[in-house]
């Protein structure tokens, strides 16, 4: 953890938000899921989004990328209001790298050929596919899964696979549902080092939800807490876990950070 702390921006000020959602609010059929939820994420910035079972944060996610519309309330990429556009085109305009909470591979596609099919509509020449394809094989450890079918890969090797589908296109914004689901505590600190390179090298947004709240907390400059549709405590990471109202939701009273 210290490893990682050490490499944190620490200010964001005077910098435009890469992503702003505003007073967002949606309901399933008159189940209210989230009420006036807001917030903002800076260029080089780690959000972690923490919160029980269904409290909303597989669906902040759709509502950022345009697989859902909100009721009320907007979503801003940088100064755009971007709330009706296309999932194609945000994914474009705006470069948002996802990695859903189930799925996001083509199951009957080998590893490579997973990579490739995405590959050819982010990147526009052939080189720059192989090489971008290859890097992130080597980085991700894929090499020897390279010709095997993903819907044979297991969990922990397919999280890898959407993981490294999602950094193809260069992501400006990177949207983490889940991440650390299913993978080993080696992995898990690989990935951790890999957000955090892409925080300081790329400078680009993350946002990363997960149950893990240790590793989670570990990698996030700053976290939030989903409850009952509403954003009821965020902060560092060690404000969040002192924080009494966090404490009664989420944590409990034993729950520490180094
Ligand atoms: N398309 C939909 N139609 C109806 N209800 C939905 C839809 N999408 C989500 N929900 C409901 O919204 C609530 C929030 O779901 P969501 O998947 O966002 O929770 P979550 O915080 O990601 O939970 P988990 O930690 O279990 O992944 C749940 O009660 C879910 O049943
Ligand atoms: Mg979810």
């Amino acid at each position: 953890m210290a490893i990682i702390k050490k490499f944190r921006i620490k200010s964001f000020k005077n910098t435009d938000p890469l992503l702003e959602v505003k007073n967002i609010s949606i309901s399933f059929e008159k189940r209210k899921i989230l009420d006036n939820i807001s917030f903002k994420i800076n260029p080089g910035e780690i959000l972690g989004l923490l919160g029980p079972n269904g409290a909303g944060k597989s669906t902040i996610f759709n509502l950022i990328t345009g697989l859902l519309k909100p009721d009320f309330g907007k979503v801003f990429f940088g100064n755009k209001d971007a709330t009706h556009y296309p999932i194609y085109t945000r994914t474009r305009e705006f470069k948002i790298g996802y990695v859903p909470q189930y799925g996001g591979f083509f199951s009957d596609l080998t590893t490579y050929q997973n990579l490739k099919a995405v590959a050819e509509i982010l990147i526009k020449d052939t080189r720059d596919q192989n090489s971008r394809i290859e890097y992130l094989i080597s980085k991700f450890e894929l090499d020897y899964l390279r010709n095997i079918k993903a819907s044979v890969l297991s969990g922990g090797q397919k999280k890898k696979l959407v993981i490294a589908l999602s950094l193809l296109g260069d992501p400006k914004i990177l949207l983490l549902d889940e991440c650390f689901a299913a993978l080993d505590v080696l992995t898990i600190q690989m990935l951790q080092k890999i957000i955090v390179n892409l925080q300081t090298e790329e400078r680009i947004g993350i946002i990363i939800c997960d149950h893990q709240a240790r590793d989670l907390l570990s990698c996030v400059d700053i976290a939030m807490i989903l409850s009952n549709c509403k954003i009821i405590a965020q902060g560092t990471p060690k404000e969040l876990v002192s924080n009494p109202i966090a404490q009664n939701a989420y944590f409990g009273k034993s729950f520490k950070i180094n």
